[in-house]
C-alpha cells in the first residue's frame, strides 16, 4: 500500500528558493568564520615518479605566509586503506596534478602566489595514461562498482550469434567526462578543542564524517560535517576526495584557525574523480522476424593504478531486452591517472549509450521501426533474475512519446529529409534507472504542543529539491499541513542519513521519515490520547527494509526522442527538440522533478555533442581543463526540451510509491 497524498504531488516552489535567489543561502566557502587562513595547493607536474627535492624557503619567506605543507611536514594519517586519500604522505607521485604541497596564508592571493614559489624536483618513471582495447594490463575485476558481477552469461551467446539470421557487431567508445558542478568543491576546516568541524559541499555529511574520522584516527563524535546547500554534485561529491584531506591536514597544522579552501575549476579536473572513458563492443543477433536471440556487451574501462574503480557499464544490458542468450563482461585497465568515480547514472549512462545505439542499428538491419523493435523485444520478466518487475513503464513511455513527438511523421530512410541545407533526423532511445534503497538512515521527529513538527535527518540537497520534497513526504506521513513541518538536514549532528547517491535519496530518507512519523503518531494516540504533552513528544526510527526487495526487480523507465539537424556542408549539429516521457512512480514534486529530468536530458545532450576531456598522453593531464574548452551545453546549444511523466502507481518500491529521478534523465539521451 502506498500512503495517500496531500502535499505529495503538488508542484510546490522550493522552500530554499528565496534564500538562494537573495544570496543568503550559505554554501560551504561562505560560512562566516574568524580569521580564516587560505590554502592554495601545489600540484605534481609529472604523471608518475617520486619527489626527490623540496625547497619551500622562498614560499615560507613571503609576507603573510603562515606555513607550507609538504610530505615532509604534514601530519601522518592513521589509516592507509584508501590510497586516493594518502595526500602528502610520501614522495610518490601517482598522477599528474596530484597535490604535493600546499601554502597557507592570510589571504588567498598570497597563498596562490607563494604556492608558485615552492620548488620541487622529481624523478619521473615512464607513465601510461591511454586506454586501449588491446591493453596488456586489462584484467577482470572481482566485481564492478555497486557490487555487480563482473561477468554474466545466459545460454550460449556465441552459438546463438553464429546462428542468427540478422546480426550486428559494433564497437562504441565514450570519452572521459567530468562532473563540473557550478559550485566547486569547497572546504572550511577548523580544528579546535580537539574537535574538527568541516563545512563542505557534499552529497553526504555522515559519509564524509566516517571517512575523515577513519582516515585521521578520530572518534567520529569529534568530527562534525555541515553542508546545508550544495551547488551541484553529480556523483563527484559522494566520496571523500584529496581536497578534503588537504583541508584537514591544513587545519591540524594551524589549530584554532579555520582553513578556507576551494578548488579552482582547473584543479577540479584532477582531484574529484571523473567518468572513465569506455570501449564497448555490442553484438546482437535476431531471427528473421526481428526477435532478439542473443546479446553480448563487452566493456573496457580504466582505473587508477593506485585504486580500483570499475564503471558497471554492461549492467543495463542485463535488464533491458528479452533474449535467451546473453553475455555481459567488464575488463579494467589500470593507468597512471586520477581515480575515476561515479558520475550521474554510473554504468547506465555510457552503457545505455552503446546498447541503445546498437538497438537502433539492429532495428534498421531488421527493417523495423526502432520504437516497434524495442516493444517487440520487451521482456515479460527481468531477463537475468527471472522475477517480475514491480512496474515497468517502458512500452507505455515509448508509445506516449511517439505520439507526442509525432514519430509517425518521420521519414524512416536516413538522410532524406532536408531543410535549408540541413539534414533533419529523428532518434529514439530508452532510459532506465534502478530503484535503490540504501541502508543506514535514521530520522527523529519532534512535535510541540502548538502542533509544530521538526523532522531531523542528515540528508543532503544537491540543488535537487530535497528541502522541499522531503518536507512534502513528512507532511503527508504526519497528516499535517506542510507549513507546520520544519525540516533539518545537512549536518552530521542530525540523525545519520545515507548519502544522496544512486537516486536513492527520497526512497531512503522518505521511507525513514515515514517510519518515524508512524511511530510518533502511534505514541501520541496510545500514550496521550492524541494530544501533545506540554513538554512535546519525539519519536525516532531506522530506515525499514523493503519487504518486496527479493520479489521484484524495481526500475524507473523512460523514452527519449530527439530531432537532430546536421548541416550538409559544415557538419554542424543542432538539436532543436528533445522530448522525454518517464514512468518513475509517484512524482513527489512535479516542479522540482521536472527540473531533474530537464537537467538530466540537457546533460545527456551535452555528453553526446559537446563534452570530452582531452588527455595529453605525453604529460597525462586534461588539456581542456576549464569551462571555455571543456564545453558544457549552454542555453544556445539547447532547443526545446519537453518532459512528461506517466501516472505510474507502484505499491512495492516504498511507502510513497516514488522512484529516483536524479539520474534517469541522462540515460539514453546521447543514444537518441
Ligand atoms: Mo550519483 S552518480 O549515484 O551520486
Amino acid at each position: 500500500m502506498t500512503m495517500p497524498a496531500r502535499a505529495m504531488g503538488l508542484p510546490l516552489d522550493r522552500f530554499d528558493g528565496p534564500e538562494k535567489v537573495t544570496g543568503t543561502a550559505r554554501y560551504a566557502y561562505e560560512q562566516p568564520v574568524d580569521r580564516p587562513a587560505y590554502l592554495h595547493p601545489v600540484q605534481a607536474t609529472i604523471a608518475a615518479g617520486r619527489i626527490v627535492a623540496v625547497d619551500t624557503d622562498a614560499a615560507a619567506a613571503e609576507p603573510g605566509v603562515l606555513t607550507v605543507l609538504t610530505h615532509r611536514t604534514a601530519a601522518r594519517v592513521a589509516s592507509t586503506a584508501d590510497p586516493e586519500l594518502l595526500i602528502l604522505q610520501s614522495a610518490e607521485v601517482n598522477y599528474r596534478g596530484q597535490f604535493v604541497a600546499a601554502v597557507l596564508a592570510e589571504t588567498s592571493e598570497t597563498a596562490r602566489y607563494a604556492a608558485s614559489l615552492v620548488r620541487l624536483e622529481y624523478q619521473a618513471r615512464p607513465h601510461d595514461v591511454e586506454l586501449r582495447a588491446d591493453h596488456p594490463d586489462a584484467y577482470a575485476p572481482a566485481q564492478t562498482n555497486g557490487g555487480f558481477d563482473t561477468d554474466s552469461v545466459l545460454g550460449d551467446p556465441e552459438a546463438a550469434l553464429a546462428a542468427a539470421e540478422v546480426g550486428i557487431d559494433v564497437t562504441y567508445t565514450t570519452p572521459r567526462y567530468h562532473h563540473n558542478p557550478i559550485e566547486p568543491h569547497a572546504n572550511v576546516a577548523l580544528w579546535r578543542d580537539d574537535r574538527l568541524t568541516l563545512y563542505l559541499s557534499t552529497q553526504g555529511v555522515h559519509r564524509i564524517r566516517e571517512s575523515v574520522a577513519t582516515l585521521f584516527g578520530l572518534d567520529h563524535q569529534r568530527v562534525r560535517v555541515v553542508s546545508p546547500h550544495v551547488g551541484g554534485a553529480f556523483g563527484g561529491k559522494l566520496h571523500t576526495h584529496p581536497d578534503v584531506v588537504l583541508a584537514v591536514l591544513a587545519a591540524l597544522a594551524l589549530p584554532g584557525r579555520p582553513v578556507r579552501f576551494a578548488l579552482t575549476r582547473q584543479q577540479m579536473f584532477s582531484q574529484v574523480g571523473y567518468r572513465t572513458p569506455t570501449i564497448q563492443r555490442v553484438r546482437l543477433g535476431a531471427d528473421s522476424t526481428g526477435r532478439l536471440r542473443a546479446i553480448t556487451h563487452d566493456v573496457i574501462v580504466q582505473t587508477a593504478r593506485i585504486k580500483e574503480f570499475v564503471e558497471q557499464a554492461a549492467t543495463p544490458t542485463r535488464t533491458m531486452y528479452a533474449a535467451e542468450h546473453r553475455r555481459t563482461t567488464h575488463r579494467v585497465v589500470p593507468l597512471d591517472v586520477p581515480v575515476p568515480t561515479i558520475m550521474r547514472a554510473p554504468g547506465k549512462t555510457p552503457g545505455m549509450f552503446a546498447l541503445e545505439s546498437a538497438l537502433d542499428e539492429m532495428a534498421v538491419a531488421c527493417g523495423q521501426d526502432p520504437v516497434e523493435f524495442r516493444i517487440a523485444n520487451e521482456p515479460p520478466v527481468d531477463p537475468e533474475l527471472g522475477r517480475p518487475f514491480s512496474s515497468r513503464g517502458l512500452v507505455a513511455c515509448l508509445r506516449e512519446g511517439a505520439r507526442r513527438f509525432g514519430w509517425a511523421d518521420r521519414d524512416p530512410v536516413p538522410a532524406t529529409r532536408r531543410h535549408d541545407g540541413w539534414l533533419v533526423g529523428t532518434g529514439v532511445a530508452a532510459s532506465m534507472y534502478p530503484v535503490y534503497r540504501l541502508p543506514g538512515s535514521a530520522a527523529t521527529i519532534r512535535v510541540d504542543p502548538g502542533g509544530r513538527y521538526t523532522v531531523s535527518i542528515g540528508a543532503a540537497d544537491l540543488g535537487t529539491g530535497t528541502w522541499t520534497a522531503l518536507r512534502q513526504v513528512a507532511a503527508d506521513a504526519l497528516e499535517a499541513p506542510i507549513h507546520r513541518v520544519e525540516l533539518r538536514i545537512g549536518d552530521s549532528d542530525l540523525p545519520p542519513a545515507m548519502a544522496a547517491g544512486g537516486s536513492s535519496g527520497i526512497t531512503s530518507w522518505g521511507s525513514t521519515v515515514v517510519a518515524a512519523a508512524v511511530r510518533l503518531r502511534l505514541r501520541l494516540a496510545e500514550g496521550y490520547g492524541g494530544s501533545v504533552p506540554a513538554e512535546g513528544l519525539e519519536a525516532s526510527a531506522q530506515m525499514p527494509a523493503n519487504p518486496h526487495r527479493e520479489e521484484f526487480s524495481m526500475y524507473a523507465f523512460g523514452a527519449q526522442f530527439a530531432e537532430v539537424r546536421v548541416h550538409q556542408d559544415t557538419g554542424e549539429v543542432r538539436v532543436p527538440r528533445l522530448l522525454g516521457v518517464f514512468a518513475a512512480g509517484r512524482i513527489i514534486n512535479p516542479k522540482t522533478g521536472r527540473s531533474q529530468l530537464l537537467g538530466g536530458m540537457t546533460m545527456g545532450l551535452s555528453m553526446a555533442l559537446h563534452e570530452r576531456a582531452v588527455v595529453d598522453p605525453r604529460f597525462g593531464h586534461v588539456v581542456n581543463h576549464d569551462l571555455a574548452e571543456y564545453h558544457i551545453a549552454t542555453c544556445a546549444d539547447v532547443g526545446t526540451v519537453e518532459v512528461h511523466f506517466l501516472d505510474e502507481q507502484d505499491p512495492y518500491v516504498n511507502p510513497m510509491g516514488s522512484k529516483g529521478i536524479g539520474e534517469l534523465g541522462i540515460v539514453g539521451t546521447a543514444a537518441a
